[in-house]
């Protein structure tokens, strides 16, 4: 069965991004057809300054809504990263394998530090590594396929290339894992600035539609969607990347085509109608469900508390694989190799 491994960091509320871009195919398709791990990724939430008290509230919060969007955790795995140790065992040999000039390269690094660098701040060292706790999360499972948004393509690209690398080294251990991205909706743009991502981490509130906003601050966040002066409503993401990103969520919403959905509007007025609606039928069920699960907090630390011993117990043989080709000594005696005196 294939094994599906994907994961969230708690640093913002959750947008429709993460929604369209990630965990709807999570809840509708991957918990059902594969051996499925969900993550809530706090440590990487340690990567860029951050409130203590904050990132827990949002690792609760963050859990509580990925089961409300209908992960099930009989049909999966939902765990949080901190509870299991070998993400951090196996990180560290992955900064072993990996080098300094490829994660310098990585989009997000170079983005992130350097809007960093403008504030004034300074930046993590662990923003640098970030991507080796990324590839650990992602290769401890020895997973197949990695469901994400466009933006963390190249993040698994490295996850590749590391453990094609370490395979070839010390021989086989990890499985090569590839990325799988939604036909639409991979990166759903911030509907006050259409070349920009809808980044749950940013502060621009009325350009991002979160997953609990109100039907109402839905309505009214589309109906203010920035559009393009000019040629009507046409599927074009560089000309008009405003109404491209309208067409895609309301493609993603009520699975559509945007190209073909773009001949059934002769205004902007009422694309922006029907997507409001589509997305806030979209989110009303997670809604009603997320309400429902705050009042059983112990229930979603049950189920976080069970998925982190499964996992616990799927991650540990690959690391402690990894350990010994890289050459490290076991801490427990194993049984004598026929070439023990090496
Ligand atoms: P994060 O928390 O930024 O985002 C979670 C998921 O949501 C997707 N996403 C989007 N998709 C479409 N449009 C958008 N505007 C949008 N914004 C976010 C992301 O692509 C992602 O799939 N580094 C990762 C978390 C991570 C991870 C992993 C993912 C850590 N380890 C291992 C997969 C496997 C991140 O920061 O995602």
């Amino acid at each position: 069965m294939t094994r599906v491994f994907s994961g969230i960091k708690p640093t913002g509320h959750l947008t429709l991004g993460n929604y369209l871009g990630a965990i709807r195919r999570w809840a509708d398709v991957d918990q059902y057809q594969s051996d499925a791990l969900f993550c809530i990724v706090d440590l990487h939430a340690l990567t860029v300054d951050h409130d203590p008290a904050r990132v827990r509230r949002l690792t609760r919060q963050d859990a509580t809504l990925l089961l409300a969007t209908g992960l099930d955790p009989k049909l999966c795995t939902v765990f949080v990263q901190s509870h299991v140790d070998e993400h951090a065992r196996l990180s560290y040999v992955l900064e072993c394998v990996a080098t300094d000039g490829e994660m310098r390269r990585m989009i997000q690094y170079k983005e992130k530090s350097a809007r960093e660098r403008e504030r004034g701040g300074s930046v993590r060292l662990s923003l640098l590594t970030y991507p080796a706790l990324m590839a650990a999360d992602i290769l401890a499972y020895g997973t197949d396929e990695v469901p994400v948004g466009d933006d963390q393509a190249q993040h698994v690209e490295l996850a590749r290339d590391l453990a094609v690398r370490f395979n070839q080294r010390y021989g086989h251990t990890f499985v090569v894992p590839r990325t799988a991205s939604p036909r639409v909706a991979a990166r759903v743009m911030n509907l006050q600035e259409p070349t920009s991502k809808m980044g749950k981490s940013d502060d621009s509130g009325p350009g991002i539609v979160y997953l609990l906003d109100e039907p109402e601050t839905v309505r009214k966040k589309i109906m203010r969607a920035v559009t393009d002066s000019g040629r009507g409503v046409v599927y074009d993401q560089a000309e008009q990347p405003g109404i491209a990103n309208l067409l895609e969520i309301l493609a993603a919403c009520t699975g559509g085509d945007p190209e073909a959905l773009s001949g059934e509007y002769e205004t902007y007025g009422a694309l922006k109608k029907d997507t409001a609606e589509a997305v806030v039928e979209v989110l009303r069920p997670v809604q009603d469900r997320h309400r429902e699960l705050c009042t059983d907090p112990a229930y979603v630390e049950a189920v976080l508390r069970d998925g982190a011993e499964r996992a616990r117990a799927m991650a540990r043989p690959t690391v402690d694989a990894a350990y010994r080709a890289i050459g490290l000594l076991p801490a427990v005696a194993e049984e004598a190799e026929p070439n023990a005196t090496r």
